[in-house]
């Protein structure tokens, strides 16, 4: 049963969730931040360059801002991939006119956001591949708890967006039990990308099997983590 995100704003006017009582992004605006964590610190533009199929997978699509962002950047691109398959999960997921309304505050994205929005599926829990750009974007959209949708997906990622919420006040998306699925579904050249330094955080992809660095942060922010595949990892 998929239980719907409902719209609500901080005090500075940004999406915020009263279910974890957390903001959906930054202050200011989000989008300089999806840009320097997730795109820089997963080397791309540049990474998804000459492929047939590059896949990004996210942990928590919330508004789907950092899927716009990443799909604006690609589609721009005179050297992207084929094609850009894009895996994210997300427990309480908006319905449609909502995320269209909160689109609205980011003109840039008006043609994606319509595509998106028209292709938004009914809220059942499961699997949704949602096919946009004349086929050469697939966003899989899991709805339902991370931990009991990322078992059930063969996909294979080269690039991971760890986002779900700070670990302090949602630890569930930073769990052990998850990060082992991150690792299962990581390529060979997998790398990850996310603003938090947390200890256990850290720990816990190492411990998976990723090799992790601090990097600089964006903008308050003084650190962010970054990460790859650590090299003779046996998926389980
Ligand atoms: C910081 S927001 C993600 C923002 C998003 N990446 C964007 O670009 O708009 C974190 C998201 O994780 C979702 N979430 C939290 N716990 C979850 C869980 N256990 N399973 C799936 N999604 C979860 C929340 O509902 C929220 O939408």
């Amino acid at each position: 049963m998929i239980q719907p995100a409902a719209i609500a704003f901080s005090p500075e006017g940004v999406p915020y969730s009263a279910t974890f009582d957390d903001i959906y992004h930054t202050t200011d605006g989000g989008l300089g931040q999806i840009e320097h964590v997730f795109m820089a610190g997963n080397g791309l533009p540049q990474r998804w360059r000459e492929r047939d199929t590059f896949t990004i997978l996210e942990t928590g699509f919330g508004l789907g801002l950092s899927f716009l962002t990443t799909w604006q950047a690609w589609r721009v691109d005179p050297q992207r991939s084929t094609r850009l398959q894009f895996i994210s999960v997300e427990k309480y997921p908006f319905q449609s006119a909502d995320l269209a309304r909160l689109h609205a505050s980011w003109p840039q994205f008006t043609e994606l956001s319509e595509q998106l929005v028209a292709g938004w599926p009914a809220l059942t829990e499961g699997r949704h591949d949602i096919l946009l750009d004349g086929g050469q974007v697939q966003l899989t959209l899991l709805l339902g708890d991370a931990q009991e949708q990322f078992p059930r997906i063969p996909d294979q990622a080269n690039a991971i967006y760890l986002d779900g919420f700070a670990p302090s006040k949602n630890p569930d998306m930073w769990s052990p039990a998850l990060f082992r699925q991150l690792a299962r579904l990581a390529a060979e050249d997998c790398t990850l990308a996310t603003w938090s330094v947390a200890g256990f955080v850290r720990q816990g992809l190492t411990e998976a099997g990723f090799t992790v660095s601090k990097a600089k942060g964006f903008g308050g922010k003084r650190q962010m983590l970054q990460g790859r595949r650590t090299a003779q990892l046996e998926a389980d």
